[in-house]
């Protein structure tokens, strides 16, 4: 039986003490042998007399914005203590008015559709494609770029996710060229790509690709405590300063100082991390050559798999997705037999796939325990022979009503398949439907498959 705990701390302690290795966020990896650092009580302060005011920040504060946009060769940069989530709200907000047509990939979080409903805008979808052997979401095309923005050019702003939360690329610099070619800005959702250009992903980093405004969270994927982002605006289409006071709206007026310190020192990190990335690089390159005979189970663009057999235009291999179609196991099921078997805890995990999150903070030990583990299991496994076809994503068809009026509870509808509210798989908290489009029998049967799988859907 689950032990009882009457304290979330002493829970936590316990669980710190365990042999339990994390292949999730944060990407600091409670690795405080390689940081040198922790974060107690004593420092938690407010904004008192020395120590600035993020809001209006003019000393130590700005002192660490400055040093994002020198290592992120940014304009100008933004600390953020909500989340990337507070930076996409404020994103979305500064370029739109109420009413207002937008261009969003329609595997965005749901913080972009949130974004979308606080304006009241009529969102015009790209469908990334889905890729064939895995079943993730492939890379935004060009063409289908160019195709919604000749459809609607009256939109404010397009908006990808890019790396998703598979590790799928797109290619930023073409997306934005178009974007721009109509005088539209660009926001890239990089909440998972904080460390592309460390890591050496400089096709698609998005900075340098040209996006006006680039969230990034850097718990995610950095040495940084949970819920500290950075935000980048560059360019002369979007204004900084309304950026500015739209972040305002959105982020705590009481920011944490623990938080803000640990952004502080993550960019300190970032400046002297060259050799660390270079190791954490060879640890990837070892953990892939060793997964290279693996009969059953396949991991995306690791081992034998390459690239080009996917549609991506590039891929972040800091993320191992393990493929488990056509064998007798899940994604879900693998990612319980790695927890409960070999004391490995993964980030996700879908019917068909699960995933590991690494970090320039993982230890060789880390890759050495799980390319062990997939060995062993590869080799009990059973495999059909046949290819499972990938689960189709649905697409769901829209009502008319829009994501605010269909939201408004006060409204009454009498079209019971119109929804009223968000269906997402948690994480990766990608909307299957949002409010104001039709659950159909397809919809209904993915959530069954999902359910069925394991996978947590949440209405
Ligand atoms: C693609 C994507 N965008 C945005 C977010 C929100 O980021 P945060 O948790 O830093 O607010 C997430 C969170 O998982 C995400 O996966």
């Amino acid at each position: 039986m689950a032990e009882f705990y009457k304290n979330l701390y002493d829970k936590l302690k316990d669980y710190s003490e365990t042999d339990s290795y994390p292949f999730h966020m944060p990407g600091h990896k409670r690795n405080t042998d390689l940081l040198g650092v922790s974060f107690p009580f004593d420092i938690d302060i407010t904004e008192i007399d020395g120590f600035d005011n993020l809001h209006s920040a003019e000393g130590i504060l700005k002192n660490a914005a400055d040093k994002a946009r020198k290592v992120f060769h940014s304009e100008h940069s933004y600390m953020l203590i909500n989340g990337s989530t507070c930076g996409i709200l404020a994103a979305i907000r500064s370029v739109t008015e109420y009413g207002d047509d937008i261009i969003i990939a329609r595997n965005c979080h749901k913080s972009v559709y949130n974004g979308c409903l606080l304006n009241n805008l009529n969102m015009h979808f790209i469908y990334p494609p889905q890729d064939d052997k895995s079943g993730v979401s492939g890379s935004i095309a060009i063409d289908n770029v160019r195709e919604a923005i000749e459809n609607c050019m009256t939109a404010k702003a397009v908006v990808i996710t890019s790396p998703t939360y598979e590790g799928v690329i797109s290619d930023i610099k073409s997306i934005a060229d178009i974007a721009h070619s109509y005088g539209i800005p660009l926001i890239v959702d990089n909440a998972h790509g904080a460390h592309q250009i460390f890591f050496g992903l400089n096709e698609g980093e998005p900075i340098q690709g040209g996006a006006d405004i680039v969230i990034s969270s850097l718990h995610k994927t950095l040495p940084s405590l949970t819920q500290t982002a950075v935000a980048h605006v560059n360019g002369n289409l979007v204004d900084s300063r309304r950026f500015e006071r739209e972040l305002s709206i959105f982020e705590t007026s009481s920011p944490s100082y623990i938080l803000m310190s640990s952004i502080d020192t993550c960019f300190d990190f970032l400046e002297n991390s060259g050799k660390l990335f270079e190791e954490y690089r060879k640890n990837l390159h070892k953990f892939s050559e060793s997964i290279k005979y693996l009969k059953h189970l396949t991991v995306l663009c690791h081992g034998s798999d390459d690239i080009s057999e996917h549609k991506f235009y590039s891929f972040d291999t800091g993320k191992i997705v393990i493929c488990t179609s056509g064998t007798n196991l899940s994604g879900v099921e693998l990612m319980k037999l790695l927890r409960d078997k070999y004391g490995l805890e993964l980030e996700m995990a879908y019917p068909f796939y699960a995933v590991a999150m690494t970090s320039v903070c993982d230890k060789r030990e880390g890759f050495v325990r799980l390319s062990k583990a997939l060995i062993e299991i590869d080799e009990s496994i059973l495999f059909s022979g046949n290819t499972v076809p990938v689960l189709p994503i649905p697409k769901p068809e829209k009502s008319g009503l829009s994501l605010a009026k269909a939201s408004d509870k006060n409204l009454i509808v009498n079209d019971d398949k119109i929804s009223r509210g968000y269906i997402f798989a948690y994480p990766p908290g990608i909307p299957i439907v949002i409010p104001g489009e039709i659950i159909d029998d397809e919809i209904l049967m993915y959530i069954e498959v999902l359910k069925a799988s394991g996978v947590n859907v949440i209405r």
